[in-house]
């Protein structure tokens, strides 16, 4: 069997992870004391609202395919949030609804970057990104989170890693797994969002 060469770029990475993470699981469904520190699955309950209303609309027949851009009174009600909160016009067809953030960051990327381009991370980073990374072709550049920094990520240890070759950052606030929240001064650092 050939496989494609995006395979042999991912080949390694994450599946060690989340074997430690199912062992977890295993451990705690057979009754071991475990507490689990991998994926982050919200401690509060799903609203019982929303789940009323995800149930009475399935009951009344909303089973089939949704818009693929986003269901129009949600991409309008997105549009208007995003209009008064950037205080300038961010219209519905700015917009696209995806399922969960690996799809996005994958759409992201391959509409981004191409092969031998190089995408800024800090370092720490979320478990998955090395290999949204990886598959896009695109080659990882870890911009270390310092703490004596409070793991903010540092406008200057951005700008030292720009190469013509850069072409994306992952922002990313708060920040998994420091938990860092950016101020508004790191942002507007020359070399961090958007003056890079
Ligand atoms: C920084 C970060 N990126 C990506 C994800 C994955 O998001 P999703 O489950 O929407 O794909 C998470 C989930 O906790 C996250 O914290």
């Amino acid at each position: 069997m050939k496989y494609a060469s995006v395979t042999d770029r991912l080949a390694g990475l994450g599946g060690a992870k989340w074997a430690v993470h199912a062992r977890a699981r295993a451990m705690k469904a057979a009754g071991e004391k475990i507490i689990e520190l991998t994926i982050g699955e919200p401690d509060v309950p799903t609203p019982g609202r929303l789940v009323d209303a995800a149930a009475q609309a399935m009951r009344a027949g909303r089973t089939g395919y949704s818009n693929g851009r986003g269901e129009p009174a949600l991409v309008a009600a997105l549009s208007a949030r995003y209009t008064a909160r950037r205080g300038r016009p961010i219209g519905p067809d700015q917009i696209m609804c995806l399922p969960g953030t690996q799809t996005t960051l994958y759409a992201i990327l391959r509409t981004l970057v191409e092969t031998g381009d190089e995408v800024l991370v800090g370092d720490p980073m979320y478990a998955t990104y090395e290999g949204q990374i990886a598959q896009s072709g695109a080659r990882m550049v870890p911009v270390p989170l310092r703490p004596e920094k409070g793991f903010r990520m540092q406008a200057a240890d951005v700008v030292a890693r720009i190469t013509p070759r850069t072409r994306v950052l992952f922002l990313n606030t708060p920040h998994n797994p420091t938990g860092a929240v950016l101020r508004p001064a790191d942002i507007r650092a020359p070399g961090l969002g958007r003056s890079l």
